[in-house]
């Protein structure tokens, strides 16, 4: 028998504030022993508290599918509670027991549901937080309470004192002028009969503080709140009341809170009395209502940025000055600290944050730019002891330098909060090869610290924007590692926001000085990024919100290049960028781009059932790779050969078999003039190991990846790499740091090499032909000094492991398929591939050394 379980709508476990008309309803499956798929489902999604399915009943459906199940009832209301459960049969015809019901709530549907106004603080310092609130009497009898708020700039809200979430950064960033996603608490059990205080605090996040080198005041000058809070009673009736003109607002403790600069609190004028019922707020001015038309409001579809692990210090010791104490949190981190402390009243304690120490053993800031990164506290004297952590502000770093008081600070004082998108981690890989275990781990790290509810570059310098070209060699890495599918489908969304005559842009969402267009690799990410969602997790809704601008940026660039070699409108341009040693041509690059896009393009319409754009699309695929080798392709190879040309031609199916095999030949021609190192920048680094792979030199590909000496991973985790450099030669031992101007060490992109670690050297990737991980090919690719692998990733399908190793002359391999799920299962050195169905299987194949 087979039981559903794991139930989520729209990816997520009983949402609140769901937006679309058709919620896509998922599960997995357990089974017992012998049932292995579904062969039919039955959805009932109800009213509370009603008896029957009163929304939706779907009725015995014949069908395997688990994921993406469209809500097909009765049409949903602002608000609307909706409790659902499905039940399944296994293909021996056994029905299961309903699963446990799950639920999802509707947002404010309508703009007419919003009562509440958008206040802003007349008078405020600018730059200073600004606090809000309102006090109102709830009468006895409450059922549920919801708050429904959002800010332009970032804002903690709080109900009577409490605050409503530990989210942080909320409500993100978007394009405010288009779009504000705004949050749903669930308040129930903060609200109480008799007076209450509704209040929240708003700095000016990425609204109105710093964003990226553009200074500040992008979007507007002056931060605003717009907060609704509904009481529903027992006997039905409702109250509403939130930010309008009974709002009253001041300054509190906080001087200062800027997402780059840092933050500032005097703790003498912070205090918590103002949140709570019987405070006097007769002396704040009044809240200003917004008497322009308000920008449209969409319900928050990702998972928010909230601290996702606190780290220890590893060790404090007096800085250079001999004046401060520097703690060392032992890895790079993104977030903030929380800092114990005591002193006298007044005391001013300055934190500085830098990500490396420099050779004196002094904080190196030098590549922070324009970001400060720094916070002040002044200490109120609390004689218990006073606790700061920053809100409104974070920061990319290693090393933190508190001065203020003394340079001998206990160890313990100091913590480390680290902030990300708070989506979970699926998936885990290790092997016998500890600095490959490193490496995974920096991976991780550095997409936790630039998935800051945005794929950002880089979290440290002024700049932690949107950069395409990083999001789209990244994404695939991303999505073995976690479930970031809610977390793209909001950035897709400012993809789209943020396109212009020509299309994508290189950056999204898209302060004012990125308005070029998008450049070869970085605007293709709006193809790319979709069709990986589609593929992983087999999300057609976000390919068909994508698909018309995915034409548009194909189309435009066909237009200004009629024979289909990408030499106008590049943008840009960065060509490969950040390659070392060797410079692939950027005309190459960008015709490589253009037709793998076509070639998306066409294969999104194929799915979304364009048959005529699809074959459209195709064809021009076709000519724009013939294009390709006339151009570029001469009887040696690649014309212009550059490791990254030669990877892009092979992976992008731009040429026929023979000339793969002397294209492969020059690309490994192109490795031994490097003496075995790699060259490849952003563009080439995530597809070269598969090339080499797939060509049939897994022996190059193992190598690379395991290499120590400059330039690879390796040797950059040897230098005390604990996240993934923006740069090969971010540090060398020959020229020590590389130009402060651009040298971040938290960047994800050249960590794009994570794919290929799950995908081939554990074996564990998707099938090529069926989206959503309802297939799977396993197929290890062990190398090198490499003993075992071990790793599993949790899929729409369910959770896959993965496990092999090398004993003596024997080859064993053990895995386990999710329910309803198969894989295809290649051995080492066995060509003939195997189908097996759910459950765990074992296999052992005789062993032959590769060298
Ligand atoms: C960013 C990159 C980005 C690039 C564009 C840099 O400043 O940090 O990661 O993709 O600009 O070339």
């Amino acid at each position: 028998m087979i039981r559903p379980d794991r139930l989520r709508t729209e990816y997520l476990s009983d949402p609140l504030g769901v937006e679309t008309p058709a919620p896509r309803l998922s599960w997995w499956l357990e089974a017992d022993a012998g049932a292995k798929a579904q062969s039919a489902y039955e959805i009932e999604v109800s009213s509370p508290g009603s008896s029957s399915p009163d929304l939706w009943a779907s009725g015995r459906v014949e069908s395997p599918r688990q994921a993406h199940i469209e809500y097909a009832g009765r049409p949903l209301q602002s608000r609307q509670v909706c409790d659902w459960r499905v039940r399944v049969w296994d293909e021996g015809g056994q029905v299961s027991d309903w699963s446990t019901p799950a639920r999802w709530e509707m947002g404010l549907l309508e703009p007419s549901d919003w009562q509440a106004r958008w206040v802003r603080h007349v008078g405020a310092t600018p730059a200073r937080p600004s606090l809000f609130r309102r006090a109102f009497t709830a009468r006895s009898g409450l059922a549920r309470a919801r708050l429904y708020a959002t800010a332009h700039g970032i804002y903690v809200a709080h109900v009577n004192g409490i605050r409503v979430s530990d989210a942080a950064l909320r409500p993100g960033w978007t394009d405010y002028a288009t779009r504000t996603q705004y949050q749903v608490y669930d308040v129930t059990s903060l609200v109480s009969a008799g007076e209450n205080v509704l209040a929240a605090v708003v700095a000016d996040g990425w609204f109105s503080g710093h964003v990226a080198m553009v200074g500040r005041h992008i979007y507007g000058k002056r931060p605003a709140l717009l907060a609704q809070l509904e009481i529903t009673f027992e006997d039905g009736t409702i109250q509403v009341l939130g930010s309008g003109s009974g709002m009253r607002a001041s300054h509190g403790g906080w001087l200062s809170g800027d997402l780059l600069m840092g933050e500032t609190v005097d703790a003498r004028l912070a205090s918590v009395a103002w949140m709570r019922a019987g405070f006097d707020d007769r002396t704040w001015s009044k809240a200003r209502v917004r008497t322009k038309p308000a920008p449209a409001l969409t319900a928050e579809v990702n998972e928010p940025v909230r601290p996702i692990e606190e780290v220890a210090a590893v060790a404090a010791f007096p800085s250079t000055t001999g004046d401060a104490t520097v703690f060392d949190m032992g890895v790079n981190l993104v977030g903030r600290v929380r800092l114990r402390m005591q002193g006298s009243a007044g005391t001013e304690v300055t934190l500085r944050h830098a990500e490396i120490l420099d050779a004196e053993g002094a904080l190196y800031t030098e590549n922070l730019r324009t970001a400060k990164q720094t916070d002040t506290y002044i200490l109120a004297g609390d004689r218990q002891g006073e606790t700061f952590e920053p809100s409104f502000t974070f920061h990319g770093f290693r090393y933190v330098e508190v001065k203020g008081l003394g340079s001998s600070l206990p160890l313990e004082t100091c913590t480390g909060v680290v902030l990300s998108s708070g989506f979970p981690i699926t998936g885990g890989f290790e092997c016998s090869e500890p600095m490959l275990n490193a490496l995974q781990a920096n991976i991780v790290r550095g997409m936790r610290g630039n998935f800051v509810d945005i794929p950002t570059d880089c979290p440290q310098r002024d700049e932690r924007a949107g950069w395409m070209g990083d999001a789209q060699i990244f994404v695939r890495t991303a999505t073995g590692n976690a479930a970031v599918a809610p977390f793209f489908t909001k950035w897709l969304r400012d993809v789209v926001e943020a396109c212009g005559p020509a299309g994508f842009r290189d950056v999204s969402p898209m302060p004012v000085m990125f308005k070029t267009p998008g450049a070869p690799g970085w605007g293709d990410a709006g193809v790319i990024v979709p069709w990986t969602m589609y593929r992983v997790y087999g999300d057609t809704r976000a390919l068909e919100m994508m698909y018309p601008e995915m034409k548009h940026w194909v189309d435009d660039k066909v237009q200004a290049n009629p024979d289909l070699l990408w030499r106008e409108a590049r943008g840009n341009d960065y060509g490969d960028w950040l390659a070392v040693r060797e410079e692939a041509s950027k005309e190459v690059v960008a015709s490589a781009y253009l037709a793998h896009s076509l070639d998306l393009t066409s294969q999104a319409a194929g799915v979304l059932h364009e048959a005529d754009e699809r074959k459209h699309y195709r064809d021009l695929f076709e000519r724009a790779r013939a294009a390709f080798r006339a151009a570029y392709l001469g009887p040696e190879g690649m014309r212009e050969p550059s490791q990254t040309a030669c990877v892009l031609a092979l992976q992008f199916d731009l040429l026929e078999p023979r000339e793969r095999e002397v294209v492969l030949a020059q690309l490994v021609e192109r490795i031994d003039a490097a003496s075995g190192h790699l060259t490849t920048g952003f563009l080439g680094v995530e597809h070269l190991l598969w090339a080499l792979d797939l060509g049939g030199r897994l022996d190059i590909a193992h190598d690379l990846l395991v290499k120590r000496t400059f330039p690879s991973w390796g040797y950059s985790i040897d230098h005390g790499a604990t996240t993934i450099w923006e740069r090969w030669d971010g540090w060398t031992q020959e020229s020590g740091f590389q130009d402060p101007a651009m040298n971040s060490f938290n960047h994800y992109s050249l960590g794009a090499v994570g794919a290929w670690m799950y995908g081939r050297l554990l074996g564990l990737d998707l099938d090529p032909e069926v989206p959503g991980f309802g297939k799977a090919s396993i197929c290890p690719r062990p190398g090198g000094e490499i003993t075992w692998a071990s790793g599993w990733q949790e899929t729409m399908a369910g959770r896959y492991e993965v496990a092999w190793r090398i004993r003596g002359q024997v080859f064993e391999l053990d895995v386990q398929v999710p329910v309803n799920a198969v894989a295809e299962v290649q051995l080492p050195h066995n060509g003939v591939p195997t189908t097996v169905g759910s459950g765990r299987h074992h296999f052992e194949t005789a062993w032959v050394a590769q060298r």
